[in-house]
């Protein structure tokens, strides 16, 4: 069975009730809590900032993966490590220089990544490739939940996947945007590790059961 770690988006979960949300994670076999900050500007959508990392992050145990959807992330990375990320993901399209973003995020002690937004090459990204230990490829446009899970996002998966095997890069593939039943095997099938689920895990059903259905497509797309 393919190896793949599911990160919880929780930007579409009940934010009335973020503890127990944190709670519910921690044990539905999610393996990693994925927390969208969006400053209006670099798209067109508020999500929440520090205050609420903190307290999510006191709420929890679990992997905290901070993806900045903002103008200027080289501004906000102390803070935003302070305030309990593990992994920092950030965008390339944005206005800060990746390679100065990259050693900040190091020097405060944690993981670093970089977004593609679907318009961008994955060659992009490749300058940066032994720096960083995950490559995140937005399958939809950054900014909203329940958007559909754009196709075009496999090639770009499928090249960083034989990219990092050939050359023996410790680098994991994530993808983000309109992850489903149906979609997480595509995106898994074509070399994703890390596959953040928003709508999907939040919705008609509890997310321990949302969890174990997409295990169970993946595992069985496997076998098809
Ligand atoms: C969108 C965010 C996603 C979002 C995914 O810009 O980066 O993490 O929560 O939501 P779904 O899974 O609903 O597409
Ligand atoms: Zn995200």
């Amino acid at each position: 069975m393919q190896k793949f770690q599911i990160c919880a988006s929780v930007l579409n979960a009940d934010m009335g009730n973020l503890e127990r949300v944190s709670k519910e994670l921690e044990t539905s076999g999610a393996e990693v809590l994925h927390f969208d900050v969006m400053d209006g500007v670099f798209v067109p959508n508020i999500s929440f900032g520090f205050p609420v990392l903190e307290a999510v992050d006191k709420s929890t145990d679990m992997f905290l993966d901070v993806h900045l959807m903002i103008t200027n992330p080289m501004r906000y990375i102390p803070h935003t490590i302070k305030a309990g990320a593990d992994l920092v993901t950030f965008h390339l399209e944005s206005e800060s220089n990746p390679y100065e973003t990259i050693r900040l995020i190091r020097e405060h002690g944690a993981k670093a990544g970089v977004v593609i937004k679907p318009a961008t090459s994955w060659e992009a990204v490749l300058p940066f490739m032994e720096l960083i230990d995950v490559v995140l490829v937005m399958s939809v446009e950054p900014g909203f939940g329940g958007q559909s899970f754009m196709e075009s996002s496999l090639d770009k998966i499928k090249s960083l996947r034989s990219y990092i095997d050939t050359n023996h890069l410790p680098v994991k593939i994530q993808v983000d945007g309109g992850i489903n039943d149906k979609t997480a095997a595509l995106a898994v099938n074509a070399g994703a590790d890390m596959l953040v689920v928003g709508s999907y895990l939040f919705k008609g059903h509890t997310v321990s059961e949302g969890v174990q259905a997409l295990r169970a497509a993946v595992s069985q797309s496997a076998h098809e």
